[in-house]
């Protein structure tokens, strides 16, 4: 594994050289079910080559290689070193950018590509190239979770809306990412058509958690979002009462801790949207 020459950061912010690899293990654990019944959703046949383009830590390297078999192939691509690392011990990953990617045109029957797409400056370039590599009558898969602005917790309904506004003012000030920057959930179906791919399709698979939750979904509801993508983080875009009120709300040590709370129903999307490259 070679190491890259650091290319100019992506929109939100990715290098060669960034790590978060723990939010996106805790990420996978959480939605396992989800992800797997949309890997299974794809008809996938034994034999396949596929492609995990943004593999990430690489859990699904793993999944997609259940569904192929022995016979087939399955490859990780990304560009940060620490999560190939990581994506190294579930299969076959290397490190590259996929604006560049070090394969041959027509190599893959499949390319499974998840929350990677809005990470990119040009997400259209990207997907074009990525077409390259697959073969006439190749399928793209481009999976696609809701963003923090549109989850539902049931709670405090108006507490919801400031605390989805304060998020959105974070992305602004920190990514310089506006409110149509954060639609990539439904940006997916026209960039594939653009890209020249035919018979697009979208279907969405609803997350739900409820208390009590188990210990993946706590981990990634308590520790990515509540501490790590609220937080401090949002102090400056709330009122001093909503912000202590949410605080109370994801603090473990607090009587009103949300995920003890009988009501407490979490509700995240992920979209995937497929097409085929003309045969
Ligand atoms: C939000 S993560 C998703 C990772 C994984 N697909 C998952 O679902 O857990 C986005 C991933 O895309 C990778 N990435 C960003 N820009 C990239 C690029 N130009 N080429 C390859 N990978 C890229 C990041 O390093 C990161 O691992």
């Amino acid at each position: 594994m070679s190491v890259m020459p650091a290319p100019a950061r992506g929109l939100l912010g990715d290098t060669a050289a960034r790590d978060y690899s723990e939010k996106l293990r805790r990420f996978n654990a959480f939605a396992a079910p989800e992800l797997r019944e949309a890997i299974a959703s794809l008809g996938l046949e034994p034999g396949m080559r596929v492609l995990d383009a943004g593999c990430g830590t690489g859990e699904a390297l793993a999944w997609l290689g259940d569904e192929v078999g022995a016979m087939g192939t399955v490859v990780g691509m990304d560009l940060a070193l620490a999560h190939v690392v990581a994506a190294s011990h579930a299969g076959d990953a290397l490190q590259a950018d996929l604006s560049a990617p070090p394969f041959m045109g027509e190599a893959f029957d499949a390319i499974w590509s998840v929350n990677v797409v809005n990470h990119l400056r040009s997400p259209l370039d990207g997907i074009r190239t990525l077409a390259g590599l697959l073969r006439p009558g190749g399928r793209m898969a481009l999976g696609q979770s809701s963003f923090l602005p549109d989850m539902c917790f049931a709670w405090d309904a108006r507490l919801e809306r400031v605390v989805n506004e304060a998020v959105r003012a974070y992305y602004r000030d920190k990514y310089a990412v506006d409110e149509r920057g954060l639609s990539a959930v439904r940006a997916n179906v026209g960039l594939l058509r653009e890209a020249g791919f035919q018979h697009v399709t979208a279907h969405t698979f609803a997350i739900d958690r409820i208390s009590p939750v188990d210990a993946d979904a706590e981990r990634y509801i308590a520790e990515t979002l509540f501490r790590d993508s609220w937080g401090a983080r949002l102090a400056p875009y709330l009122g001093a009462d909503d912000y202590e009120a949410l605080m109370d709300l994801c603090d473990p040590a607090s009587p009103r801790f949300a995920l003890a709370r009988p009501d407490f129903h979490f509700l995240q999307t992920f979209t995937l949207v497929t097409g085929r490259t003309p045969v």
